[in-house]
């Protein structure tokens, strides 16, 4: 065994069993209590949100393969990606970067004849590769995305190299009504006549980075200037400041503090902080698809430490904000490999995802949901052709990775209302450079949606299933089905070649009373729909 559990506990799981006054069931690994709870924090479908940046393969070939494609398109947006985010119920699209978001001028990306122009990500870009912006994807197309998906844009404002003056324009050009403002008219001259209605922007990306390398102190004086006069269009904004770097060694709390105390006696709305948090794996010799037992469990515990990150930025902003009016969101997140695994050299940073990586997706929707009531929105960086795709697509040549079959398999928790739950579990020991470290033997959320209750699961062990019993603290469960995603090799994927290697299959649940029986295999992912009496 690669793996191995710290000691046997079935016996206490049978007894409970007994105690809640049903006959007992054979010995299980785990015993998983869940409380529906009717005043529990909603789950905000956003928490499922994406990412999408001018960068490498994402816009250019993976979303937009322009008019006259002979690629399937609805008026040149790749049909596939349409019904494929549309399948999952896509809530949001963050957009247009990122770093690119810091240099980008939209008016560049309207009218008729638009400018070629330089693009943040060409410095980054392998020797003899030209990621010129064409500007053919602006603002209105990206609103055609959303329509086409039912998706709520999300727009990332230039503090770096725009003004605030650009800012409040832009949001005229989007919100304003026809007939109020020469941006609105200018808007409908440009085919669309009803405003688009964006609610959610993000002052700034990364600025203390690409955007304009500040120090806190700098970040919120000029935040300020490019809220204070935010045109009142409606509908009713929410300002999203730039947060910390949550990855690094200490969190960056130092930014969340810094921010916040040069924020204290001004007036200017925090609606939302942004963390930014990678499992950062770019300056180590972990490969995306070639991989033991050391490097599985490594991204799984790296990218579980983003459970610490919001509990500890949201114990600092109580200090300054008890009533907590400003919600986190996690607008960039995934696992960052180091560069070279590249489906083509100029789709920078795209990463052929294996199981690990949903396994890893699981886990980090598992945290989300877990702490709903701190989370107004998470991305995941990013959709397509990127870091943490859901899919990888060039050409006519397009494939689902394993951590898009996580999203469908989690659906059941948008906009529900988060249960208790609590996995009595032996813990995990497992590899690392060190030594061992020990881990959960299972981790999961819970939430309800009127009778329906959802329960998702990720079982970490390389080599050992799970029996566990599902137990109610109320009530009964009528009908149980359930999903599962796994593969007996760890490091599969799906590839253009092979695009089913790693799929959802059924998965068995057996209903007694208020319990769900179930077995989780090694390496995965479950999820349960269990109807409550
Ligand atoms: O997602 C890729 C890049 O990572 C984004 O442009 C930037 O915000 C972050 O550093």
């Amino acid at each position: 065994m690669i793996d191995r559990r710290s000691f046997i506990r079935s016996s206490a799981i049978v007894s409970g069993a007994v105690l809640a006054g049903v006959a007992p069931v054979l010995a299980a690994d785990a015993e998983i209590e869940i409380t529906p709870r009717e005043d529990g924090p909603e789950i905000s479908a956003h928490l499922y949100g994406q990412f999408i940046e001018h960068l490498g393969g994402v816009i250019y070939d993976g979303i937009w393969v322009g008019k006259n494609s002979k690629i399937p398109n609805v008026g040149g947006i790749r049909k596939q990606f349409i019904d494929d985010m549309t399948r999952i119920g896509v809530p949001n699209f963050r957009w247009p970067g990122g770093c690119f978001a810091d240099a980008y001028h939209w008016r560049d990306g309207i009218g008729a004849k638009r400018p070629r122009t330089y693009n943040y990500w060409q410095a980054s870009a392998p020797d003899g590769v030209d990621v010129t912006e064409s500007n053919n994807f602006g603002i209105h197309e990206f609103m055609h995305l959303c329509k086409l998906t039912g998706a709520e844009p999300y727009l990332a404002a230039n503090m770096a190299s725009g003004s605030p003056q650009e800012f409040h324009d832009w949001v005229a050009y989007c919100n304003a009504q026809v007939g109020t403002s020469s941006l609105a008219d200018e808007r409908a001259a440009n085919g669309d006549k009803e405003p688009f209605g964006v609610k959610w922007w993000g002052v700034g990306n990364e600025s203390w980075g690409c955007g304009g390398d500040m120090n806190p102190q700098e970040y919120a004086t000029l935040y300020r200037r490019f809220v204070t006069q935010y045109p009142a269009y409606a509908p009713k904004p929410f300002l999203v400041a730039v947060g910390p770097r949550g990855h690094q060694p200490d969190l960056d709390l130092g930014w969340t503090k810094g921010f916040f105390e040069a924020m204290v006696g001004h007036r200017s709305p925090v609606d939302g902080l942004s963390i930014h948090f990678y499992t950062d794996f770019r300056n180590s010799a972990e490969k995306v698809a070639t991989f033991n037992a050391q490097g599985w469990f490594d991204v799984i515990r790296e990218g579980a430490r983003i459970e610490d990150v919001i509990k500890q930025h949201w114990a600092l902003m109580e200090k300054f904000d008890p009533k907590h009016h400003t919600r986190l969101i996690v607008d960039e997140w995934g696992v960052w490999y180091k560069k070279g695994e590249e489906i083509a050299p100029n789709y920078l940073l795209s990463q052929p995802l294996t199981l690990r990586d949903a396994v890893h997706t699981a886990y980090s929707f598992d945290i989300f949901n877990r702490h709903a009531e701190k989370l107004a929105m998470t991305n995941v960086a990013q959709t397509i052709n990127c870091i943490h795709s859901l899919f990888l697509a060039e050409g006519d040549k397009f494939v689902r990775l394993p951590p898009y079959y996580v999203f469908e398999m989690y659906r059941g928790h948008m906009n529900a209302r988060q249960a208790g739950i609590k996995i009595h579990c032996e813990d995990l020991n497992v590899p690392t450079a060190a030594g061992s470290a020990t881990i959960a033997g299972l981790s999961g959320s819970a939430s309800t949606k009127g009778k329906m209750l959802t329960v998702t699961l990720t079982n970490p062990s390389i080599d050992s299933p799970r029996s566990a019993v599902v137990r109610l603290a109320t009530g009964g469960i009528t009908e149980g089905r359930g999903q599962v995603l796994t593969h007996e090799d760890m490091t599969k994927s799906n590839t253009f070649a092979h695009p089913n290697e790693v799929h959802i299959a059924p998965f068995r649940v057996n209903i007694r009373g208020n319990l769900a029986e179930i077995s989780v295999p090694p390496r995965a992912v479950v999820a349960l729909e269990l109807k409550l009496s």
